[in-house]
C-alpha cells in the first residue's frame, strides 16, 4: 500500500511517500481502507515527539513507535480482528487511532462508528478528535447550560467550529474570537457576537462570561479570568506547547483561579463509541456540518501538516484519497 512513512522525530521534511506493507488487524482491531483522514495539531507533536511529554505517552521515548502516523480517519472496513464483534467487511466506518495517513490503517473497533450514508467520507473524517474535544469541553469540564454566554478563544480552527455549533445546539450565547479573515466563517456556523483578536482584546469587552473555551491559550491566564464572572469556568486547551509552560500552568492556573474565585480545567480529549455517536446524531439532525477549509492529496500530507502547524488553519484541514 502507499502510505506517510517515518522512521525518526522531525519536521514534516522527513515524511516519505512511498510503498511498505498492509497492516494486519489485531484481535480487537478493525482493518480500514481509508477514503479520508483529517489532520490535528496531535499530527505535527508525535510527528516531532515535542513536547516531549508526548513520548512519555506511550509514541516512544528516543525512536517513534509508530512509522506511519494520522489519526482521525474514514473509509470501508476490509477485514476485522477475531475479538471485534461490531463491524463486518464492507461497513463504512469513522474513528480515530494512529496510522491514518495511509491507503490501509487498523484501528481498535472501540474508537470507531458506523458513517451515516448522508456524511462524506471528509465529513466523517474530520470529526473524532475535534469534535469530541469540543463536546467534551462545553459539556462535561464547563458543564455549558442553555442561555449561558460562552466565549470560545479561537473560534475558527478545528475545535473551535465544532464548539461554536454544539454550544448553539446548547442554546448557549456565543461569542467567537479569532483572525478578521475568519469572522464572517465563524458568524455563518452560528457565532452572535464576534471579536477580532488583532483589533480587540476579549478581556477588555466589558461583558463577563460564564465560560471561556480557550484553544489558543497564549495570553497570561490573569486577564482570561478578569473576563469571566465569579465562580465562571476557564476551559483551557491550546497554547504553547513548550514542556515547562505546561508543566507550570498545570500548578499555577488552579491557584490563580482559586484566589480569584474562578475555576480552571484543561483534560485530554477521550474519543470513545458514544462521544463519536453524540456527535454523528447532532449531524444527522442537521445541528452541526464540518466545516473543511482545506483538503490534500496523500502524497501532499507533509504540506497539510505544515499548514496545521502555523496555528491558523481554518476549520478541518482533510487528506482525500481515491
Ligand atoms: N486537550 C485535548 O485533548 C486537545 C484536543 C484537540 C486539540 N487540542 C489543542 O487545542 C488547540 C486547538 O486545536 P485545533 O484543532 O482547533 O487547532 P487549529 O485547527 O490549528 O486551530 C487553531 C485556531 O487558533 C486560532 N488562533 C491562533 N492564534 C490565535 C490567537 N492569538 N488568538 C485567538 N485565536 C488564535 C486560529 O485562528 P486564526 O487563523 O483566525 O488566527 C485557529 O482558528 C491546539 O493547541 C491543540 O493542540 C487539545
Amino acid at each position: 500500500m502507499q502510505a506517510i512513512l517515518r522512521t525518526t522525530y522531525g519536521s514534516s521534511d522527513i515524511l516519505k511517500f512511498m510503498e511498505t506493507d498492509k497492516p494486519v488487524p489485531k484481535d480487537n482491531q478493525i482493518l480500514i481502507k481509508v477514503s479520508a483522514a483529517s489532520v490535528n495539531p496531535l499530527d505535527w507533536h508525535v510527528l516531532r515527539g515535542d513536547p516531549f511529554l508526548i513520548r512519555l505517552m506511550g509514541f516512544g521515548i528516543l525512536k517513534p513507535k509508530h512509522k506511519i502516523i494520522g489519526a482521525d480517519m474514514s473509509g470501508t472496513v476490509e477485514a476485522v480482528g477475531k475479538d471485534v464483534t461490531q463491524f463486518k467487511t464492507g461497513d463504512e466506518v469513522f474513528g480515530s487511532g494512529m496510522g491514518g495517513f495511509a491507503e490501509y490503517a487498523c484501528i481498535p473497533e472501540s474508537r470507531a462508528v458506523i458513517k451515516p450514508a448522508s456524511m462524506s467520507f471528509e465529513q466523517a473524517a474530520a470529526v473524532p478528535i475535534a469534535g469530541v474535544t469540543a463536546l467534551q469541553a462545553l459539556r462535561d469540564h464547563g458543564k455549558l447550560q442553555s442561555r449561558q454566554h460562552l466565549l470560545i478563544n479561537g473560534a475558527s480552527g478545528g475545535v473551535g467550529t465544532f464548539a461554536v455549533q454544539i454550544a448553539k445546539a446548547m442554546g448557549a450565547e456565543v461569542t467567537g474570537v479569532c483572525s478578521g479573515k475568519n469572522l464572517e466563517l465563524v458568524k455563518s456556523i452560528g457565532a452572535d457576537h464576534l471579536i477580532d483578536y488583532t483589533k480587540d482584546d476579549f478581556w477588555l469587552s466589558g461583558t463577563e462570561y460564564d465560560l471561556i473555551l480557550d484553544n489558543a491559550a497564549f495570553n497570561p491566564i490573569s486577564k482570561s479570568l478578569s473576563a469571566l464572572r465569579k465562580g465562571g469556568i476557564y476551559i483551557g486547551i491550546g497554547g504553547s506547547s513548550d514542556t515547562l509552560s505546561i508543566f507550570l500552568s498545570m500548578i499555577f492556573n488552579p491557584l490563580i483561579a482559586k484566589m480569584k474565585g474562578r475555576k480552571v480545567a484543561s483534560f485530554i480529549a477521550d474519543i470513545n463509541q458514544t462521544e463519536l455517536s453524540f456527535i454523528k446524531e447532532l449531524m444527522e439532525n442537521g445541528k452541526i456540518e464540518p466545516v473543511i477549509g482545506r483538503s490534500y492529496t496523500l502524497r501532499e500530507t507533509p504540506e497539510a501538516i505544515k499548514y496545521v502547524e502555523t496555528g491558523h488553519a481554518r476549520g478541518k484541514v482533510v487528506i482525500t484519497l481515491d
